[in-house]
């Protein structure tokens, strides 16, 4: 016989006893929107690995960012795609202030001020023609120290685009101390840096690639972390908290839960969590054959990525679940 004492089910007899005690909460603030602006289309364009995402003109991204902030999300990432034609080796686009992720940002701005928290991609890999997040060297290899300077550049003309927050995604080597100085001596002192901590070289971008129409042939493991590393997380967390991260993130999200884990127990500054494209691909193929109940799984997704220590998740469902959270 079970003792008294050994009964926890008393505490799941009721949908009203299961709320009551829920540990973990799910609510649109925690919700970040990433969304793709591209140049030179007249229409949004699908992603076709990304079922219900696209790539928005102007005019559509202001119409969902607008419904997307309405539905209460926490936030909005935003990346851009330029023309094909217009990427080079150096990724000009990024830096330009008539560039298409900048000029967006200049049009949400305008738009939505302070309501919402604005944030961009701080990286090349969008707009240079070889793909890569950094500038080679002649070897062709990624420069570190010169693709800093460019990262430094490019977080300046954010801001004064209009982000709150710049995120460094390419995992260069002291690169949030860098756009931290460069953000301070051009006055930007309260634009944050929502530092890309623990990127790992994941096969799970795929459809990110498709979605902003990479054009990197070979991969990104000279500067995104193996997945097989636990311990190099904390340390990329020393540096990124040491050079002034404003928040951190983990990316992949589900496949990394205990990196999550770790660096949600020692950060003294908000995480976060990206659920990335092939996590929203898994998921939308394998309801779209039926295979698992898609709102359930997208639920307990989000639910399992805050539960492993996330404030905040990036979900390209986040305007979906906000609506229905509300
Ligand atoms: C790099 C960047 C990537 C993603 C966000 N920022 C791609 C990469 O590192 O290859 C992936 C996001 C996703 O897969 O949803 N700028």
């Amino acid at each position: 016989m079970t003792s008294p004492t050994d009964r926890p089910r008393r505490l799941r007899t009721t949908p009203a006893m299961r709320r009551m005690v829920a540990e973990t909460s799910l609510e649109p603030r925690h919700l970040v929107l990433p969304m793709f602006v591209a140049d030179g289309i007249d229409e949004p364009r699908p992603i076709s690995s990304m079922p219900g995402v696209v790539q928005h003109t102007p005019d559509s991204l202001r119409e969902a960012a607008v419904a997307a902030v309405e539905s209460g999300v926490g936030g909005l990432m935003l990346f851009g795609v330029p023309a094909e034609g217009d990427k080079d080796a150096v990724g000009s686009v990024g830096t330009d202030p008539d560039g298409v992720l900048n000029s967006a940002l200049r049009l949400l701005k305008s738009e939505l001020g302070d309501s919402t928290v604005l944030m961009a991609d701080t990286c090349l890999d969008e707009f240079t023609d070889h793909g890569h997040c950094g500038v080679l060297a002649d070897d062709g290899t990624v420069d570190n120290d010169a693709t800093l300077l460019r990262y430094a550049e490019m977080a300046v003309v954010q801001a004064q685009s209009g982000a709150h927050l710049v995120g460094p995604s390419g995992m260069m080597d002291g690169q949030v101390a860098v756009i931290r100085s460069a953000l301070d001596d051009a006055g930007y002192t309260d634009t944050g840096i929502l530092a890309y901590t623990a990127k790992y070289s994941s096969a799970f971008y795929g459809p990110f690639r498709e979605a902003v129409g990479s054009s990197l042939r070979g991969d990104r493991k000279s500067y995104q972390q193996d997945p097989a590393n636990l311990r190099e997380a904390m340390r990329e967390l020393e540096l990124d908290l040491s050079e002034g991260a404003d928040i951190v993130m983990v990316k992949p999200a589900m496949s990394y839960l205990d990196v999550l884990r770790r660096v949600a127990d020692v950060a003294d500054v908000p995480v976060a969590a990206y659920q990335i494209s092939g996590e929203y691909a898994m998921i939308t193929a394998a309801a779209e054959r039926g295979w698992i109940d898609r709102d359930a799984a997208i639920l307990e997704s989000l639910t399992s990525i805050r539960r492993a220590g996330a404030d905040i998740v990036l979900t390209y469902w986040a305007h979906e679940v906000a609506d229905k959270l509300r």
